[in-house]
């Protein structure tokens, strides 16, 4: 028969330090199964859990492959245009606009409620003809025409804009990249964002380039003088674009976080623009999970685009770069890059 027996103060502690015990374990078994399922499964899903997006650069002549946008529209939840809103393609002739090409793109991501890079607003390449051979105060017009407008016709549906793009010269120099537009003056690039950010105040307000990645680099250096330069003049400017194209020439460095963090204190936000790593299996996936924890690591780092879907869709389709192979498969990379953004501190909900 059972009898109940009044417990001694001895038990009654043992019972208690027990029961928070049997408590404790209960709360922790029923919060592990919801840890898991807050594990996303895809790659937009999973960045969102710590407030960032997850991107790619999409050619519109892609979104008629079913296979393509079954992973795109899976996946994704901002695109930049690879290269429909360059200045070939959205002012073909000067004063003549074709918004077309782009618009189909922005129509495809906006009506699934993610976001646009717009890339990219002053370039000393894919410039129209007509751009190409012009000069001094007329091309300077021309260009921050083209700036204008550009911007004012997207206002309100491109979250960030790559401004200008790639305007420092690579190696030792530290010197601007001659071009057109910086024989124009050195006060180019500040032209083309303030001029950006009176046809679209709403929008983020990027400088994009490469080999940008090494905080060593003389490169690295000119472009983090002049954003703090911008910063200081008033200039405005809200974020850096590290396009990080990885491969053994321009392999991922190991203070690539130092550079992502000291740019972010700068008082702008970093992104990852074009990510790209050349290279296969383990010791490619390691590097993915090296740059999104770099990322992670810094507040600011608030989104990583990949310079394309599958590998065959990549400018640099050879080095097999990407997340996805051609026949739509995950790579390692892929679930390399999905458990470090699941790794990732959520953001809390207000
Ligand atoms: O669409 C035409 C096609 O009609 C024609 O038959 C064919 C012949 O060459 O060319 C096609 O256009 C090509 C276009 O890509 C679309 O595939 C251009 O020649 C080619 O120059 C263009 O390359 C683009 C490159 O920028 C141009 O600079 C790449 O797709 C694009 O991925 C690449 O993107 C750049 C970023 O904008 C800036 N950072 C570096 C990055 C990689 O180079």
């Amino acid at each position: 028969m059972f009898s109940w027996t009044r417990p001694t103060r001895r038990r009654l502690r043992t019972l208690s330090v027990t029961g928070v015990a049997t408590a404790v374990a209960a709360l922790t078994l029923s919060l592990l199964p919801s840890f898991a399922q807050a594990a996303e499964t895809t790659l937009g899903a999973a960045a969102a859990q710590s407030g960032r997006y997850f991107g790619a650069a999409v050619a519109g002549q892609k979104l008629g492959d079913s296979a393509y946008t079954t992973i795109l529209n899976r996946e994704f939840n901002s695109v930049t245009p690879e290269n429909e809103m360059k200045i070939d393609a959205t002012e073909p002739q000067q004063n003549n606009f074709t918004f077309g090409s782009a618009d189909r793109i922005v129509n495809h991501a906006l009506s699934r409620g993610w976001q646009v890079r717009g890339h990219t607003l002053a370039w000393h390449s894919q410039q129209p003809p007509w751009m190409q051979s012009m000069s001094g105060s007329a091309l300077r017009q021309a260009m921050l025409n083209h700036v204008t407008r550009v911007a004012a016709y997207y206002r309100g549906k491109v979250v960030a804009w790559d401004v200008v793009n790639e305007a420092f010269a690579d190696g030792p120099s530290g010197a601007r990249r001659d071009s057109n537009l910086q024989r124009t003056g050195n006060d180019w690039i500040e032209a083309a964002f303030r001029a950006a950010d009176a046809a679209d105040p709403g929008a983020k307000l990027c400088y994009n380039d490469y080999n940008t990645d090494d905080w060593t680099h003389a490169k690295t250096q000119a472009v983090y003088n002049m954003v703090r330069d911008f910063k200081q003049r008033g200039v405005p400017i809200d974020c850096v674009g590290f396009q990080s194209h990885f491969n053994a020439n321009s392999p991922y460095p190991s203070n690539y976080r130092t550079t992502l963090s000291s740019f972010a204190a700068l008082g702008v936000d970093v992104q990852i623009t074009e990510l790209d790593i050349e290279g296969s299996g383990s010791t490619q996936a390691n590097t993915y999970r090296n740059v999104i924890n770099d990322c992670l690591a810094v507040a600011r780092c608030n989104g990583v685009t990949t310079w394309g879907v599958r590998d065959c869709d990549s400018w640099r389709s050879g080095g097999t770069p990407l997340l996805f192979e051609c026949n739509g498969n995950k790579k390692p990379a892929y679930t390399a890059t999905l458990e470090a953004l699941n790794s990732a501190t959520p953001t809390p909900t207000p």
